[in-house]
C-alpha cells in the first residue's frame, strides 16, 4: 500500500472535522472522496499533505510514518498536491511557476517540464504570460503541472473540475487518466461524484467527518443510495444549455 490514511481525527478550534476517517490508497490506483459540502474532504486532503494537525490517528506513506513531517518534506518524499484555490503565483509566468514546481528535486527537470507542456498545450502557448491573468480553468491546469514537476508517487487533486465549464471538466478528467496511465497514482476529491466515480478504481464516501461507504467506483455507481445522494437521483441528468455543444470526441 502506498499510502495509508488510519483513523485519523482532525478539529478546527472545538469543532470536529475528521472523527476517524480511514482511506487507503494502492500504488497505481485513482481513489476518490466523495461527498457533501463540509462532509470533510479537503481536510482529508490537507491533513496528508501536512496543511493541517491531527488531534489523532496516523498518516503513512510509502512504508514512513508521516504524521508528524511537515509538508514541505512530505512533497519531496513524493506526496504532489494541487490545492483547492490553485496556489500558484501570480506575478509569475507560467514557465516559472513549473519550474517552481520542481524546486524540491536535485535533478534536471526539462523532461518532466516537456511533459507538462504535452499534457497541457495550453500552457505552452502561454509560458510567459503572468500565470495571475490566466483563466480560471488555465490557472487549474497550471496548477496540476506544477504538482507533476516534483514527479510525485502520489497527486493530491481538490476539486480539479471546479469552476470549469463542461468541456474542459471533459478534458481535466482524461489529463488526470492520462497522468494515471502514466505511472502516478491519484488521490481525488471532487464535487461531480459521476465523473469522479467513472474515472476511479476504487472511492470513499464521506459524511460529516466519518466514511459512510467505501467500494469499487464501478458498485457505487450503481448503488442506489448513492445516486439519490451524490448522482442526481440516477435520473441520467441533463445539464442545461449543453445540448448542441459538441461533445469532447467532436473536439479531439
Ligand atoms: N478553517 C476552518 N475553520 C473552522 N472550520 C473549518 C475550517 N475548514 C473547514 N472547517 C469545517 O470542517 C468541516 C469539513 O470541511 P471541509 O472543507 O473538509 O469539507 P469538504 O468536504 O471539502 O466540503 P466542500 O465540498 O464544500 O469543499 C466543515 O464543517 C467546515 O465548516
Ligand atoms: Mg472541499
Amino acid at each position: 500500500m502506498l499510502l495509508e490514511v488510519k483513523d485519523i481525527h482532525v478539529h478546527y478550534g472545538k469543532i470536529a472535522a475528521l472523527k476517524g476517517i480511514s482511506v487507503e490508497v494502492n500504488e497505481g490506483e485513482i481513489v476518490t472522496l466523495i461527498g457533501a459540502n463540509g462532509a470533510g474532504k479537503t481536510t482529508t486532503l490537507k491533513t496528508i499533505s501536512g496543511l493541517r494537525g491531527l488531534t489523532s490517528g496516523r498518516i503513512i506513506f510509502d512504508g514512513q510514518d508521516i504524521s508528524k513531517m511537515p509538508g514541505h518534506k512530505r512533497v519531496v518524499a513524493g506526496l504532489g498536491q494541487a490545492p483547492e484555490g490553485r496556489g500558484i503565483f501570480p506575478g509569475m509566468t507560467v514557465h516559472d511557476n513549473l519550474l517552481m514546481g520542481a524546486y524540491a528535486r536535485t535533478t534536471n527537470s526539462s523532461k518532466e517540464l516537456a511533459e507538462a507542456y504535452e499534457l497541457f498545450p495550453r500552457l505552452a502557448e502561454r509560458r510567459d504570460q503572468a500565470a495571475g491573468t490566466m483563466s480560471g480553468g488555465e490557472q487549474q491546469m497550471l496548477a496540476i503541472g506544477r504538482a507533476l514537476m516534483a514527479k510525485p508517487k502520489v497527486l493530491l487533486l481538490d476539486e480539479p473540475s471546479m469552476g470549469l465549464a463542461p468541456l474542459l471538466v471533459q478534458q481535466i478528467f482524461s489529463i488526470i487518466e492520462e497522468i494515471n496511465r502514466r505511472g502516478t497514482t491519484v488521490l481525488l476529491v471532487e464535487q461531480n461524484a459521476q465523473q469522479a466515480l467513472k474515472l476511479a478504481h476504487r472511492a470513499y464516501v464521506l459524511e460529516t467527518g466519518k466514511v459512510v461507504k467505501s467500494a469499487p467506483a464501478a458498485e457505487l455507481l450503481d448503488d442506489p443510495d448513492v445516486q439519490a445522494a451524490y448522482l442526481g437521483g440516477g435520473m441520467g441528468h441533463e445539464v442545461p444549455g449543453q445540448a448542441g455543444q459538441a461533445a469532447p470526441e467532436e473536439r479531439a
